[in-house]
């Protein structure tokens, strides 16, 4: 695989820990425990590769409407990917950012998300976004609540606003576009995920449910990343 052309920002939804349960008769936090081993793998293959920032959704703003026990399930493997990954995470390297509204997490994932930031703030390697209570629309609205308050205070005109400032107020600040955007499962929808970010984003939708989801199948994803050709408008 040729380097220079892998791409600078994966964005990918783990789709399909559910309906990956339903097929073995599993329970659906049996689902999401194997969705939890895939995506190890795909970090660790990440950062070997060389990507600079790998963007995975965890739990969107939508997801609180799942049942009760589900939700908890979800939080208690969040609380426990973080304390027992992070010690290999930061040997490697890898900066975590969690994209969201981390204050409204329950108290324990709270503070094993913010423990993590804070353990791997200076790490120069992956840097490695969860989107956790994240959701596209929410993001945008604060970033534009952002603006109209600096405005309002006479930090900036808003006939002055360009992109960069709108950038600037996203969680994923000072970070590259998404280049390749990865949806498994076989849906094809964003479903409310980094959507500004995702502009020019090239989309890829393998049928694999997420818990089958190998490095061999994330690297034919880089593979076809790298034949298409983009334009960004333009008609090179
Ligand atoms: C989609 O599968 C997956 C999720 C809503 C959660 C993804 C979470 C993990 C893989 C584990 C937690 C993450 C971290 C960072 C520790 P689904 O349940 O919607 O599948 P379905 O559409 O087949 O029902």
């Amino acid at each position: 695989m040729s380097l220079s052309a892998l791409p600078r920002h994966v964005a990918i939804i783990m789709d399909g820990n559910g309906r990956w349960a339903k097929k073995n008769a599993f329970s659906v936090m049996l689902g999401h425990r194997k969705g939890v081993e895939a995506l190890r793998d795909i970090i660790r293959y990440s950062s070997d590769a060389g990507i600079q920032v790998l963007s995975l959704y965890a739990f969107s703003t939508e997801n609180w409407t799942r049942p009760e026990a589900e939700v908890k399930a979800l939080m208690g493997l969040i609380v426990e990917f973080f304390t027992s990954e992070i010690e290999e995470l930061h040997r490697n390297k890898v900066k975590i950012r969690i994209l969201g509204d981390v204050e409204a997490l329950p108290d324990k994932a709270r503070a094993a998300v913010i423990s993590a930031m804070d353990t791997t703030k200076d790490n120069g390697g992956l840097q490695l976004n969860i989107a956790l209570n994240y959701g596209a629309r929410d993001e945008i609205l604060r970033a534009v609540k952002s603006l109209a308050m600096k405005s309002a205070d006479q930090l900036l005109q808003p006939q002055d606003i360009t992109w960069a400032d709108f950038a600037q107020e996203l969680y994923t600040k000072d970070q590259p576009d998404v280049d390749l955007l990865i949806r498994t499962s076989g849906e094809q929808r964003l479903s409310n995920f980094l959507l500004c970010q995702s502009a020019y984003a090239e989309l890829l939708f393998p049928e694999t449910l997420w818990p089958e989801f190998t490095v061999s199948l994330y690297k034919d994803a880089l593979a076809t990343y790298q034949r298409r050709e983009r334009r960004f408008g333009g008609r090179t």
